[in-house]
This record gives C-alpha cells, structure tokens and sequence, in this order.
C-alpha cells in the first residue's frame, strides 16, 4: 500500500522522506516495511569511561519492499519475523500498541537556555546514553558558549529516539541531511541489543490504520517487551535483549 501522505502529521523540524519509505505496525505481528531503505547494524561505541561517543556500522541487511521485521523479540532469524509471534503471549510477550498518537511537543519539558532550548520527552527515551558524556545536556544548554552549544546539538543528533531536540528559537536544529536508514542498534557498552532506529523522517502507521507523528529520529521496540509500544522505552537494557547477531562492527565502516 502506498504511503497515504495526506494523512501525516509531521513534527516541526522534520522532513518525511521522499522515497515513500515507511513502516506499518501489524497487530500482534512484526513490522512490515514498505519501500526500499538501507538496514545496517549500528553499534554503540564508548570510550574508556563507558560513555557513549559514537556509532559505527556492522553488517547490512536487505530491506526491500514488504520485508517483515521481527518486533517481538523471539525470531530465530532476527532481524526478519519467522513467525515466532504467533507464540508470543505464551511467551511472556503482549504486542499490543498502547504509544499515544499525541504530538512530542504536547508533552515534553522544556529546557530554557540563553542560546539554545532543550525540549525532553523522557517517555521516548531509548537509553543510548549520548546525553550524558559526563558533560549532561541539560546543563550545556544552560550555557552560552559556542562549546556547549555545538556540545548539546551533537548529543540530541545521536539521540535515536528523539527524546531530545535542540531549539534555536522556535525552530529545532535538526540533522536534515539523513538518509533514510532503518539501524538495527548494538550497544556495545551495555552488552545489549537495541531497538530499530529509523533515521531521516521514516513514517510509522499503527495496527489501526492511524499514523504517528512522522519525527526525524525514533526508535522502535524489538524486544517484544516496552510499554510504550510500538516505541523503545529502553527495557531492553535491563533484560540484555540479545539479537543474536554477529557483534563485530565493520572495521573500514565509517562513524555515523
Ligand atoms: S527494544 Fe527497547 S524496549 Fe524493546
């Protein structure tokens, strides 16, 4: 089915992409992804203290047109369904979408700062840990330095959940030039697997028939067990969710 661009409701700030690239949420079943994108292994990189400093890219998989992504968690060809939801409830696993259909910027806190703003929507958040690099954004954007400016608007552009947006004004500062990406997220530092990030305006439309708001960054749930479904609401940290991926990042891939 073709996107149905009429009905998108887009987040200020954010581009829908223009490959018609988007991905449907099937009722107690996986995602299914409409169009052709680029699906690559995004690892999580720390530097000797354990904070998150960067992404580098493992392996890519095909994503073509009506390609089923395991949301589940129990695939044993993961990141690809194999239908193992059809024992997801025995298995301890409610797929139900219960994510409001609320715009982020109804809800989220803001930050003021004498340059840059911060707005927060910690319900989003999917605990890659950019934010905080021993220097935490929310004290950077209190700060009016070109350092902690330019600081605070890299740590919300790793952000993959779009929790975290940076405001010049009333106007987020937003990485437009993105590639439409679907980025399977390793955390290395964690020894976890993450959730599926979608990069650069990637629509995303519920079992209902209705959309989400079309943001430029989030993240979602592929371990079968957020509460705030269809988006990461970062427990699979705490259940080390393990994809069962080969975790080796390729060593000539560049830092995202
Ligand atoms: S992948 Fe993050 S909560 Fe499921």
């Amino acid at each position: 089915m073709e996107l149905e661009k009429d009905q998108l409701d887009v987040q200020l700030g954010t581009e829908t992409n223009t490959k018609n690239i988007y991905i449907e949420v099937t009722a107690d079943g996986p995602y299914l992804l409409h169009g052709q994108t680029r699906m690559v292994q995004q690892f999580i990189l720390a530097n000797p203290n354990g904070i998150s400093i960067a992404y580098k890219d493992g392996a890519t998989f095909k994503a073509e047109n009506e390609t089923y992504l395991c949301r589940c968690g129990l695939s044993k060809n993961k990141p690809y369904c194999d239908n193992s939801h059809l024992k997801a409830k025995q298995n301890g696993v409610d797929l139900t979408e219960t994510a409001t259909f609320n715009p982020e910027f109804a809800t989220a806190e803001i930050i003021e700062g004498p340059v840059v703003s911060l707005s927060d929507d910690e319900k989003l958040c999917a605990y890659a840990r950019f934010c905080d690099n021993g220097r935490r954004i929310w004290n950077e954007v209190q700060e009016s330095d070109q350092e902690s400016v330019e600081l605070s608007v890299g740590m919300a552009h790793h952000c993959p959940s779009g929790r975290l947006i940076v405001w010049d004004g009333g106007t987020p500062i937003e990485d437009k030039d993105i590639e439409p990406t679907i980025g399977l997220i390793e955390d290395m530092p964690n020894n976890c697997s993450g959730p599926i990030a979608l990069w650069g305006g990637i629509p995303v439309k519920s079992s209902n028939g209705k959309y989400y708001e079309v943001r430029n960054r989030q993240t979602l749930c592929r371990c079968g067990q957020s509460t705030n479904k269809p988006f990461c609401d970062g427990t699979h940290a705490s259940m080390k969710f393990q994809d069962g991926l080969d975790k080796a990042p390729d060593q000539n891939g560049k830092t995202f």
